[in-house]
């Protein structure tokens, strides 16, 4: 069996990952080994093959893995890595972190739209496989089934992304800033007959007031939007911005003149871990039906929920509330806009957790298994 090591695992991102291996029974296929940045020698998971656990800076004990898996961040991925590959490690590294994604021996890991370049990798001796960033996972497994048969020109990306994607804290953030702002209008709410523009006033006043905690969003996101994430990089975009095409376009393994443009506007909101986005998508064809690029889109994938468009399955099937924790795909409001027949729109919402994070990186260990059978 792989001597697997597991580092980074009680993180948010981790416990997901761990919470899946378990209700999969993957454990029971590798030999795993716990490690830890912060707490060496404390006790190891019953899972573990290890009592104690090892300490994540011990490259010999690394070095000795079949293969590491990480969801420690970037940080430790430029610590460590460079180091253990220096020093002979010539095993796999699966990585939740962005650190190697964009380099070219990593391969950026969506088996259920990119299996193929992940076995050609395998076969070629690439031992980087890496997530993509969430949103951009999530927005092509919605659209999988239009990009296999190639009939997407462009794509125009307006995201509503979850706290989560800025980590636990921000979750944290975002629920102490509701519980504040709603224990600052209370009086106002046990009230019949509350005076709405007066609560409209103290909202307003505690929303640009300090009193709400803004360490990790550096402004309120509860009662209000984000539209920035990230850093800015070249042309106006957001790095979260720039991901989109530029990621998209290597998990497709689309180069030169066959890349499929892809940008938009990335937005924060208040929804604890799913990321949903409204597509606006050029079709090469402006005859393809909708009844045809319905088809198309259920192809995609097993995990596509598609949505009827009209408000009760909307408002029923199509929410970050009703996706949270499954491992769907949910679109709908699937139409052609009426700005011309070759444009599409639709709403996708996925958990930013699960096929945003934790799901491709525990599918591609069992790729690595079954690989080494
Ligand atoms: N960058 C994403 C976000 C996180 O901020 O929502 C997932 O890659």
């Amino acid at each position: 069996m792989l001597k697997v090591g597991f580092i980074g695992w009680r993180g948010m991102v981790g416990s997901v990952l761990m919470q899946r291996m378990l209700s999969e029974n993957d454990f029971a296929k590798i030999n795993p080994i716990f490690f830890s940045t912060s707490d060496m020698g404390g006790d190891a998971p019953k899972i573990s093959s290890n009592a104690k656990l090892l300490d994540a800076y011990d490259l010999n004990k690394l070095c000795d893995l079949d293969c590491i898996l990480t969801a420690s961040g970037s940080e430790y991925t430029n610590n460590v890595l460079p180091k253990l590959r220096d020093k002979g490690f010539s095993g796999y590294w699966l990585d939740a972190s962005s650190a190697l994604r964009m380099n070219n021996d990593s391969v950026i890991i969506l088996d259920p739209v990119n299996r193929q370049l992940i076995d050609k990798a395998l076969s070629n001796g690439i031992k980087n496989y890496i997530d993509g960033n969430c949103t951009v996972s999530l927005m092509i497994m919605a659209i999988a089934g239009l990009l296999k048969q190639e009939v997407v020109q462009w794509v125009s990306t307006m995201t509503y992304q979850a706290a989560s994607g800025g980590g636990a804290n921000t979750m944290l953030e975002l629920l102490n800033q509701t519980k504040i702002l709603s224990d600052g209008i209370s009086d106002y709410l046990v009230e019949p007959q509350a005076n709405i523009l007066d609560v409209d006033k103290e909202v307003s006043r505690i929303l640009n007031s300090n009193v709400l905690p803004m360490k990790h969003f550096d402004a309120p996101l509860v009662g209000n939007v984000i539209p920035w994430i990230d850093c800015q990089v070249a042309d106006g975009q957001t790095r979260e911005e720039w991901k989109a095409g530029a990621e998209g376009n290597k998990i497709l393994g689309l180069s030169g003149s066959k890349i499929i443009p892809i940008d938009g506007l990335c937005v924060r909101i208040g929804s604890l871990r799913c990321h949903s986005q409204a597509l606006t998508i050029k079709l090469t064809d402006k005859n393809l039906s909708l009844e045809h690029i319905v088809d198309l889109i259920k192809s995609g994938h097993q995990w596509i929920k598609y949505v009827e468009n009209n408000k009760e399955d909307t408002l029923k099937y199509l929410t970050p509330a009703s996706i949270s924790g499954t491992l769907d795909i949910a679109v709908g409001r699937l139409r052609k806009l009426k700005i011309g027949p070759e444009y599409l729109t639709l709403f996708t919402v996925g958990d930013q957790l699960l096929w945003g994070a934790a799901e491709p990186i525990r599918r591609m260990l069992n790729i690595i298994i079954d690989y080494h059978k």
